[in-house]
């Protein structure tokens, strides 16, 4: 039984990579910058002990903070400070003023810009609201108008 589990998300995992590589004309993170919860997913780990881990069509982290740090942090860095190690450049969210409107990261989680792919896809209109709400209001950003899992459906 627990085999067949871990095969199973080894199997979803792959495919969950596939569906983001696929998203569109999008550069694939370096593998040492790679989510870290897909990373650990493509060896053929089992779920983490906090009970994270990617389904086929949906991240399973509940927060904001554990998606960011799940989803986002392989490419904009844990301190949201970005990089632009190697031959990618991913930028800052730390400090980001472009987050002052929560349309504007509402749309690139969803549907991706340039080299970031659409991860919103596979979340919940309750998970994209999360982690945009998050970003917005950590890392030295201070925007308290919440973003709304309604708003985050509408802009699918
Ligand atoms: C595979 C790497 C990757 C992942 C994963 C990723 N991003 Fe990005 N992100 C990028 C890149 C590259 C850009 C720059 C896009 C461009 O050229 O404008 C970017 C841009 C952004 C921007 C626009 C910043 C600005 O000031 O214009 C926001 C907001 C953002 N990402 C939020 C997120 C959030 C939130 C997550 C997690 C839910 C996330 N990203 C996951 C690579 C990634």
């Amino acid at each position: 039984m627990k085999m067949t589990h871990a095969l199973l998300a080894a199997a979803t995992a792959t495919l969950a990579l596939a569906t983001l590589n696929n998203a569109g004309p999008v550069h694939a993170a370096p593998a040492h910058l790679a989510p870290s919860g897909l990373m650990s997913l493509r060896s053929g780990a089992a779920p983490d002990a906090d009970g994270a881990f990617a389904t086929l069509v949906q991240f399973s982290e509940p927060t904001g903070e554990k998606l960011y740090r799940r989803v986002c942090a392989g490419c904009h860095m844990p301190d949201a400070k970005g990089t632009t190690q190697g031959a990618g450049f991913y930028p800052a969210l730390a400090g980001d003023q472009n987050l002052a409107a929560p349309g504007y990261p509402l749309m690139v989680v969803l549907h991706g810009r340039h080299g970031m792919p659409a991860v919103g896809q596979m979340m919940s209109d309750e998970q994209v609201a999360a982690v945009v709400n998050y970003v917005r209001t950590n890392f030295g950003n201070a925007y308290k108008d919440k973003v709304t899992p309604e708003e985050a459906k509408a802009a699918r």
